[in-house]
């Protein structure tokens, strides 16, 4: 039997274990996936214990992807991004696969040569901007808080076109956005801001991704469409970093299909329009 686990803090409603469970009964594989909750200062702790128990690989998510960046080797965009969202226990090599899941949630769009406009310089905005440059797009990088925005677009310019732009700023730059990514949790059940941006700025034929996916239709998602908007839900992203994940601990391709039918009911009473 092989065992995985997500590990954050809090953890409480995880669909990782939902996916994985059911991607691994269809491929066959006889393993177990669960959440963990761990406290800050059982991190360390938790990742060695999980290797010494023998855990194949975990997922990491908030708070701890960049602490448990110095607890193992980093691969790929993992390294750039100093960030880490998946372990694999057995060689303690860590990975980005949220960078691999925003690139899939863009398969069919054409980003090369586009400007995409990124809200939010954290663990999501920053895998989406490194994931739209290396697609080839110029990434406008705007965050509530300048500093960190700055810090993060000085991190990230290294990789493509990156520059930053202030928040309070961004109604300027309707009309000249092809592509925008919501990488705040607004819009998440429960958060009583609605929009990241003024709704002025969504145009028609621009292509917006919110990352938010619970609920799947979120206010941003909804307004798009009103505006004429290609619109990438968030699950997609969810989905494909996990299918990624799997991948990497298994070496088999999972069945995103059923992936997704799996995180769409674990996320309740949800469902995804056809957009
Ligand atoms: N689909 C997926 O697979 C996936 C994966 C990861 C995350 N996400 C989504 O992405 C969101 C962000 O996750 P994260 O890991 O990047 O979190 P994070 O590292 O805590 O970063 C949060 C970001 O949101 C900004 N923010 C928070 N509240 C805001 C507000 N009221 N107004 C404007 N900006 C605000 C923060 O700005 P400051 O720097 O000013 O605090 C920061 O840039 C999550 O809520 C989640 O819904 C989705």
């Amino acid at each position: 039997m092989m065992y995985f686990g997500v590990i954050g803090y809090p953890i409480k409603h995880s669909v990782s274990p939902a996916m994985h469970n059911a991607a691994m009964k269809k491929a066959r594989i006889d393993g177990i996936y669960l959440a963990f909750e761990v406290k800050p200062e059982m991190l360390r702790d938790a990742v060695f214990g999980a290797k010494a128990l023998g855990f194949t690989g975990l997922n990491v998510t908030i708070p701890f992807k960049e602490e448990v960046a110095k607890l193992v080797k980093l691969e790929g965009h993992a390294a750039k991004l100093k960030a880490v969202n998946t372990i694999d226990l057995r060689k303690m090599v860590g990975y980005n696969t949220d960078v691999y899941g925003v690139k899939a949630s863009f398969s069919d769009v054409d980003v090369d040569g586009k400007v995409a406009l990124v809200i939010g310089a954290g663990g999501a905005g920053k895998a989406a901007t490194l994931a739209l440059i290396e697609l080839g797009a110029t990434v406008v990088l705007t965050n509530r808080t300048e500093s960190r925005g700055v810090e993060a677009v000085e991190m990230l310019r290294r990789y493509g076109n990156c520059i930053f732009h202030p928040y309070d700023r961004v109604g300027e730059l309707k009309g000249k956005i092809d592509i925008l990514v919501n990488a705040t949790p607004i819009g998440m059940k429960g958060f009583t801001q609605k929009l990241p941006v003024p709704p002025e700025i969504l145009q028609p034929d621009m292509v917006v991704f919110d990352t938010v996916y619970n609920p799947p239709e979120t206010p941003l998602i909804r307004e798009a469409k009103k505006a004429g908007c290609k619109v990438i839900y968030g699950v997609e992203m969810l989905i494909h970093q996990g299918a990624k994940a799997f991948e990497i601990w298994t070496d088999v391709k999972p069945d995103v299909s059923v992936m997704r039918e799996a995180a769409i009911n674990a996320l309740k009473n949800s469902f995804i329009p056809k957009a």
